[in-house]
């Protein structure tokens, strides 16, 4: 594994310390130093005898090069260093990951779009086509564990950082990508979000039946596909615990959201042996065709679900609940709605029965649920145990005190755009505590691992400088 970063913090006077989030109620970690553990004599390491989260964390000691942009590769990256590792951002000259400067909110600072994908990280300018740019990716090559990019197809093999180069210049490297496509004939694509969206099959399944198909808000393409890759590279790491050696990780966006949309590919055999019954469209005798239609909001577990208006709907767009008539709860859903005789009556009483009619049986549960807000569903449906989903807003997600206890919802410090909102580490781990720390300014760490991680003496920092390998466009004409 590579040497533990250096925690210097840059210098308050040109680059303010990264702060770290104060969401989360746990207490601040003492950062560990990455040394190996001490040994059993069965070879397997002694228990530690440090509290839970103060031993490190997980990824300690893991350095990742990160050639990633925009949303994929930066959702990917941004869980390793969450994780503990030491993850590298390696960004063109001058403009960096084009998500700085996208969808901007504060004139003159990073955007959210990059912000929220990119904390944790380091960053360094390379003109990876330059030849001082090259030498410098060669000594990161060198020193790091992992190579995480999602360029377009080919662009890696055109800085001319093959696979066979790099394996021969670090055999233990693991070089993670994430494409459009796998290998065949579209794998010369680029793609975006909702282009892996519709190839992988969440498009066509998704909307009213009656309505063209839909995308979706949850980034199941990008941001989805970056959490496969990084389960990938994982176990690429604990793989060459044993063999020693690298391997190449590939996840395909179009692969990422199929795997997401599986109960779909399920339906489309189930279509063989009959008619989707739990579609709402069974109910209505509206015949199947031969694929998967789209199913509204119908529940995809094989529960009749709908959304439901709730106190203040339409008007307000979000006061609706998602109910699912599960068949454990019948009873006690019948008795709430105050429809006690379903229960036994012949005509409801079995899921069966109740197919063709789920249209009169939600038009009457929406009857009660519109009687109180969202939230006193929620409450009077989880107390005799009948899940329910309030349908929550952004902005209530926002408010949420339990999600900001957990770190889920994280409020973080930047100095330029001052204070924002961000989505924590979604998966916690009891003996690995994540601190979320700002994401870095353009180059802002460029000399750092120039000198403390790649180990450049000043002449040669002045060298690969000068020859404009580091700087926007405008400074190496300067520079030449
Ligand atoms: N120094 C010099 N050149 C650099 C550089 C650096 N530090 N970083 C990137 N470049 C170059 C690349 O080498 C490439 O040059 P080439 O075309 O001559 O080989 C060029 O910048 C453009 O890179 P590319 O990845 O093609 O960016 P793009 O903006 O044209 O396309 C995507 C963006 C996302 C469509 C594309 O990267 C892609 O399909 N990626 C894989 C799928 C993916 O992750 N999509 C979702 C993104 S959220």
């Amino acid at each position: 594994m590579a040497k533990k970063k250096s925690k210097t913090k840059a210098k308050p006077a040109k680059k303010p310390a990264r702060k770290v989030a104060k969401a989360s109620a746990k207490p601040a970690v003492k950062k560990a130093a990455a040394k190996p553990a001490a040994k059993n004599g069965n070879g397997a390491p002694r228990i530690s005898k440090k509290p839970f989260g103060m031993d490190g964390k997980a990824l300690d000691g893991v350095r990742i090069l990160d050639f990633t942009h925009v949303q994929s590769g930066p959702t990917c990256t941004q869980l390793l260093a969450w994780f503990g590792a030491d993850v590298i951002k390696v960004e063109r000259p001058g403009v960096g990951d084009i998500t700085r400067g996208q969808l901007v909110d504060v004139k003159g600072a990073d955007s959210l779009y990059f912000t929220m994908l990119n904390h944790n990280k380091r960053s360094i300018t390379i003109d990876s086509k330059h030849p001082q740019g090259k030498r410098v990716l060669d000594a990161l090559i060198k020193t790091c564990d992992v190579l995480v990019e999602n360029f377009a197809p080919g662009a890696l093999d055109r800085m001319g950082l093959t696979w066979e180069y790099i394996h021969k210049l670090n055999p233990r490297m693991i070089v993670a990508s994430v494409k459009g496509f796998g290998p065949g004939p579209y794998e010369d694509c680029k793609v975006y979000e909702n282009v892996a969206q519709c190839a992988g099959g969440s498009a066509s399944t998704t909307g009213f039946r009656d309505g063209p198909p839909l995308v979706t808000g949850a980034q199941i393409g990008d941001s989805g596909t970056g959490l496969h890759l990084a389960l990938g590279i994982v176990s690429a790491l604990y793989q060459r615990i044993r063999t020693g050696r690298g391997q190449k990780v590939l996840c395909a966006m179009q692969d990422g959201v199929l795997n997401l949309a599986r109960v779909k590919l399920r339906d489309q055999q189930r279509l063989k042996h009959g008619p989707l019954t739990e579609y709402s469209q069974y109910g209505e005798g509206i015949p199947f065709g031969d694929a998967v239609p789209r199913a509204g909001n119908d529940s995809g577990g094989g529960q009749p679900g709908r959304i439901l208006k709730c106190k203040g709907a339409p008007e307000d767009p979000n006061a609706y609940i998602y109910f699912i008539t599960q068949a454990p709860v019948w009873g006690p859903i019948c008795d709430l709605i105050g429809e006690p005789t379903w229960k036994t009556d012949p005509e409801f009483a079995t899921p069966r029965a109740r197919l063709p009619k789920l249209n009169q049986i939600f038009a009457r549960i929406e009857e009660w649920t519109m009687t109180m807000t969202k939230f006193e569903v929620m409450n009077a449906c989880n107390a005799v145990d009948i899940p329910v989903g309030p349908i929550l807003s952004m902005k209530e997600i926002a408010e949420e005190e339990s999600l900001r206890a957990t770190g889920t919802v994280v409020e973080v410090d930047h100095p330029v755009r001052g204070k924002y909102l961000s989505v924590g580490n979604p998966i916690k781990m009891s003996d690995s505590i994540t601190e979320v720390e700002r994401s870095p300014l353009l180059g802002e760490h460029t000399d750092e691992i120039l000198t403390k991680v790649l180990g450049f003496k000043a002449a040669e920092v002045a060298e690969i400088k000068n020859s404009g390998a580091l700087s926007a466009p405008e400074k190496k004409e300067k520079a030449a």
